[in-house]
């Protein structure tokens, strides 16, 4: 998989990147990414890449041109399976689309800032629109960050475990079941007596019971969709 990020500040990401399941994704090619500083496109003299809203009102703009010129010189250089703009207006990002574009071979990540990008880019290049919540970031590399890394580790070969991708929370559109590890006793804190007995039928039961328990206390909502389908 191919991933190229159009942003203002590429320095962004050196943290989520490199560490744990990303960085060694990336040292074991299963991923490259490419970073594209949309300064670098710009044609004017002080390397603006904004300029102010026509019509009036607060906030700069995201210019068309730089834009324009570094998604057409990708594109000419192969095709992009999805040119994806991070966006409190996009659509709610959720384990479903992440586990679709896992899947996918090239995708374009076109990070915006300042009040909005040119309509005419979202008209003529943008083939999806992501948010990653309810809230406004100062910038989609944050978003950015996080839809690469939940894409990066379903990359088969990412994770050491490759059953854990399936039995992670929502991919049954269930929360995960909680988890113990060494001492069984903590100061009196006990692990469950089930998950100590070996007994694997009973196990895998109390596992889904609690899967259930914990969805119906934390989000009722995902239930709802299973009953949907
Ligand atoms: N850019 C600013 N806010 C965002 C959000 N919530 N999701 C994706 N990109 C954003």
């Amino acid at each position: 998989m191919r991933i190229d990020i159009l942003t203002l500040f590429p320095e962004m990401f050196a943290g989520p990147f490199d560490h744990s399941i990303v960085k060694r994704a990336i040292e074991n090619k299963l991923v490259e990414i490419h970073f594209h500083n949309i300064r670098d496109f710009s044609k004017s003299k002080h390397r603006h890449v904004d300029d102010y809203p026509f019509g009036g009102g607060s906030g700069m703009v995201m210019m068309l041109q730089p834009i324009a010129d570094a998604i057409e010189k990708l594109r000419s250089e192969r095709n992009y399976d999805e040119v994806i703009f991070l966006s409190p207006d996009g659509k709610l990002f959720d384990q479903p689309e992440a586990n679709r574009l896992s899947l996918l071979n090239n995708i374009i990540l076109l990070c915006g800032h300042y009040k909005g990008i040119d309509e005419r880019i979202r008209e003529h290049f943008i083939s999806l629109e992501i948010s990653i919540g309810n809230y406004v970031l100062s910038g989609g590399e944050l978003a950015a960050a996080v839809v690469c890394d939940s894409i990066i580790r379903l990359i088969p070969g990412a994770m050491s475990d490759e059953t854990s991708a399936l039995s992670d929370s929502f991919q049954d559109h269930l929360l995960s079941a909680p988890v113990y590890t060494r001492p069984a006793n903590y100061k009196g804190w006990k692990v469950p007596e089930i998950l100590l007995s070996g007994h694997e039928a009973k196990i895998k039961q109390w596992r889904h019971e609690q899967a259930l328990k914990r969805t119906q206390e934390h989000r009722p909502e995902l239930l709802d969709r299973i009953t949907e389908e």
